[in-house]
């Protein structure tokens, strides 16, 4: 039987105190004898991202789903938002957790910052789990032909602010746009509060203007290098996951970094596009469940 994707999000709300700023987690409790699973949305998404997904792991860990800066349910401060900015909040949150022991569950720029985090504190990952990962792309020819078009708008000074900023397109149409099955208003809804005028979109803009593309930005481009040059080597067990046909991976890009990696097992979600958990929550949860069994 198929079981459904539900817009509930039945978490109690946390708060930690970070740098000043109120950083909004989900955290399941218990388990403190085996390394916590920390779930890390990205770009325009939050903690809500992971709801049908924590249910399927949180009776055998520990589950801490963090809203970046900026984003969610987490405080708003006025900085530029760059992607130095998130990693240091989240690294202060993840220092604050005191966690021994980390299993990453990472999806977009949550893997951009978690997969960064990973190579800096190797000895505290027990495991990664990468979705629709960030890596360098090498020119625009190779970022997906649709999409290629408005990103390099939204990198344009003037007209990326006005389109996301003002008109909320990467809410309203990035991803609704990026989910096969499309997203309900019940949902929608979710994802719109909190970004109710231009100013708290900041974030929602200026991620695009991070992604390393053809060279630039060269701190996030030098940052992506590090971890992809890393996940060839290290031997921390990792589970990928690809959908058909992807956005930021496809199918045989998947199939070619599960051969190269060390350790690294491969689930083939089927039909999806860049927000897998919208249309493969369960199957992604119970991946990750038996994975970590
Ligand atoms: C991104 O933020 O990297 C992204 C979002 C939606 C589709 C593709 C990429």
């Amino acid at each position: 039987m198929t079981q459904s994707i539900s817009p509930a999000f039945d978490f109690e709300s946390r708060y930690a105190d970070v740098h000043g700023q109120r950083m909004y987690y989900v955290d399941t409790g218990g388990h403190a004898d085996r390394p916590a699973v920390v779930f890390l949305h990205g770009n325009p998404t939050s903690s809500y991202l992971w709801r049908n997904i924590i249910p399927h792991v949180s009776g055998q860990r520990r589950c801490i789903a963090p809203d970046l800066i900026g984003m969610g349910r987490s405080d708003k401060p006025d900085i530029a938002y760059r992607y130095a900015d998130h990693m240091h909040y989240l690294e202060g949150f993840l220092e604050q957790m005191a966690l021994e022991q980390v299993v990453l569950v990472v999806h977009d720029w949550g893997s951009g910052l978690g997969l960064d985090w990973a190579r800096r504190h190797a000895d505290q990952v027990a495991g990664i789990a990468a979705m629709e990962f960030i890596r360098p792309v090498a020119s625009w020819d190779d970022w997906p032909e649709n999409l290629r078009q408005p990103f390099r708008a939204f990198r344009t000074p003037g007209v990326g602010e006005e389109m996301i900023m003002d008109n909320n397109m990467f809410v309203e149409q990035i991803l609704p746009g990026a989910v096969s099955r499309g997203l309900t208003e019940a949902e929608m809804q979710h994802y719109r509060a909190p970004y109710p005028d231009a100013a708290s979109r900041k974030p929602l803009w200026q991620w695009p203007n991070e992604l390393p593309i053809a060279g630039a930005p060269a701190d996030v481009v030098e940052r992506a290098e590090a971890y992809m040059d890393w996940l060839d080597t290290t031997p921390i067990p990792k589970l990928l996951f690809s959908a058909d046909p992807g956005i930021l991976l496809s199918p045989a890009g998947a199939r070619q970094l599960a051969q190269r990696w060390p350790a690294c097992e491969l689930v083939e979600l089927g039909e999806g596009l860049h927000f897998v958990q919208e249309d493969h929550p369960h199957a992604i949860g119970r991946a990750i469940a038996d994975w970590l069994d």
